[in-house]
């Protein structure tokens, strides 16, 4: 795993399709995930970005008239493979989602309870060390260590964020998936959470859903525009945003439709 190479794929899409029952919701999507690297998914109301975010870390498996085809390959191995089980790829992947959803559980247990079932850790100082590491890591750590013991639910909207970020990085995965994390904040807890992307892409593979053009264009390295459950363009997010190639991208990032 070269940290050096900035394009170390870390996850590589290869002719993906979706089905809801008949309704074909990803089309033959391949793209390259770059390890470090923030992606951007964009495209209008149900294009399919949650659909196909899903298919990084089979979520999709736990709905019943889905069907899936093509690969996903983590690290050289496609997680839809016969033999991957798929608790082992939902950690491996972490996922945040856009309303902040902590357990009804303290904030040290919101954090601790996923290392525990895992047996990352054991109960004690280990725990707390790795319960601390994740709140500092995820930018939260000064505004709870106080109160560990009060309901991660007492928090505010942007502190519940960063407690499912810590949660979430508390089992430590290698990529994580956000759809429209700050899309319940206000200014200043987006800002936080997009100050912390910024951290944490050092050490993940981050993928993003937003609705937030500007959002796009401040933090990721790429961004991909979905429209119709196809990935119409995918590059650089400057050339996404200054340069695009498909009349469709210009429009939509223009403001004309969506
Ligand atoms: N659980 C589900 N069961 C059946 N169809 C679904 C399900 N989830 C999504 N779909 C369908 O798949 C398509 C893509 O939806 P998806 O939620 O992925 O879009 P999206 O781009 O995330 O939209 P939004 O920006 O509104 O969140 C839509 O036609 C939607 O109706
Ligand atoms: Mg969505």
């Amino acid at each position: 795993m070269s940290k050096e190479n900035k394009n170390t794929i870390k996850v590589d899409v290869k002719e993906l399709n979706l089905w809801y029952g008949e309704n074909h919701a990803v089309h033959n999507i391949s793209v390259p995930l770059y390890e470090n690297k923030i992606t951007a998914l964009i495209g209008p109301s149900g294009c399919g970005k949650s659909t196909f975010l899903r298919c990084l870390n089979r979520m999709n498996d736990l709905i019943s008239i889905v069907k899936i085809d093509g690969s996903v390959v983590i690290d050289k191995k496609n997680i839809y493979d016969k033999d991957v089980d798929e608790v082992s790829v939902r950690k491996r992947v972490g996922m945040v989602f856009q309303q902040p959803n902590p357990f009804p559980k303290s904030i040290y247990d919101n954090v601790a309870y996923a290392p525990l079932k895992h047996s990352i850790v054991k109960k004690g100082k280990a725990c707390d060390e790795l319960v601390e590491k994740s709140l500092r890591d995820a930018g939260l750590w000064e505004e709870v260590k106080n109160k560990l013991n009060d309901p991660g639910t007492s928090l505010s909207g942007g502190q519940q964020q960063r407690l499912c970020i810590a949660r979430t990085i508390a089992v430590k995965p290698e990529v994580i998936l956000m759809d429209e994390p700050t899309s319940a904040l206000d200014p200043i807890s987006t800002e936080k959470i997009e100050a912390l992307m910024l951290e944490l892409k050092k050490k993940y593979t981050i993928i993003i859903v937003t609705h937030n053009m500007q959002q796009a264009a401040r933090i990721a390295d790429y961004t991909a525009f979905f429209h119709l459950g196809k990935m119409i363009e995918y590059d650089e997010t400057e050339t996404i945003f200054v340069n695009p190639s498909n009349k469709k991208t210009e429009d939509y990032i223009t403001g004309r439709f969506g």
